[in-house]
């Protein structure tokens, strides 16, 4: 295990979005830069999204297996948790405090603020309640990203050949990049180990 990584293990939740057809790639770039344990839980919508994912996926089929409740069990283990791709749905479940799905849950249990890096189409993104519901979970102290423009995300519209073919989401090294300037900010207040 490297000990010099800045967390011991990370719990990713993954959601029903384009963007987590490429989710190993954060899952790389996360191990490489932040814990050398990521344990990946998807929701329902984003298990299609998943086909072919190079490692285990916990899932809400899992939910019951164990001898105590898993979104307890997950909750309690992660020295970090972020969400991503987070959808306009899940975003809004976090903001109500709904937990209906092994993530939402997991989102609900966990002690700490959790980082949100959301994916969506342009109008979805733009939506005054899904605007509410990020303004919502940030007065919680957890962190929303700001997604960019990201044209591998289309919706409906496109696929007939016409409106705005981009949604918005965050790049895989903005979200690992976020958390690094985080922990150095922190050091930085807190003052750095002799
Ligand atoms: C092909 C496809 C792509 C989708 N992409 C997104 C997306 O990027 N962002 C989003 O908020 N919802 C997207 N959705 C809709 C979500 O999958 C849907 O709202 C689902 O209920 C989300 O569930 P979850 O939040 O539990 O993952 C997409 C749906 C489909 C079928």
């Amino acid at each position: 295990m490297n000990d010099r990584l800045p967390r011991r293990r990370v719990l990713l939740g993954v959601c029903g979005s384009s963007s987590a057809t490429g989710v190993h790639g954060l899952v790389e770039l996360l191990r490489e830069h932040i814990a050398p344990q990521v344990i990946v839980v998807a929701t329902p919508a984003a298990v299609p999204f998943l086909t072919g994912f190079p490692g285990p996926v916990t899932g809400d089929a899992d939910w019951h297996s164990g001898q105590s409740p898993l979104h307890v069990e997950l909750a309690r283990s992660a020295d970090e948790f972020i969400v991503c791709p987070a959808t306009a749905n899940t975003l809004a479940k976090a903001a109500l405090g709904l937990a209906d799905t092994l993530l939402t849950a997991c989102i609900l249990a966990y002690p700490a603020p959790v980082w949100f890096a959301p994916a969506t189409n342009r109008a979805m993104w733009s939506n005054p309640v899904v605007q509410q519901h990020v303004a919502v979970l940030a007065a919680r102290q957890h962190r929303v990203l700001e997604p960019a423009p990201n044209p591998s995300l289309t919706d409906g519209v496109n696929r007939q050949g016409g409106g705005n073919p981009a949604g918005v989401a965050c790049a895989w090294p903005d979200v690992v990049a976020a958390l690094l300037r985080h922990y150095i900010d922190d050091l930085d207040e807190k003052g750095h180990p002799e």
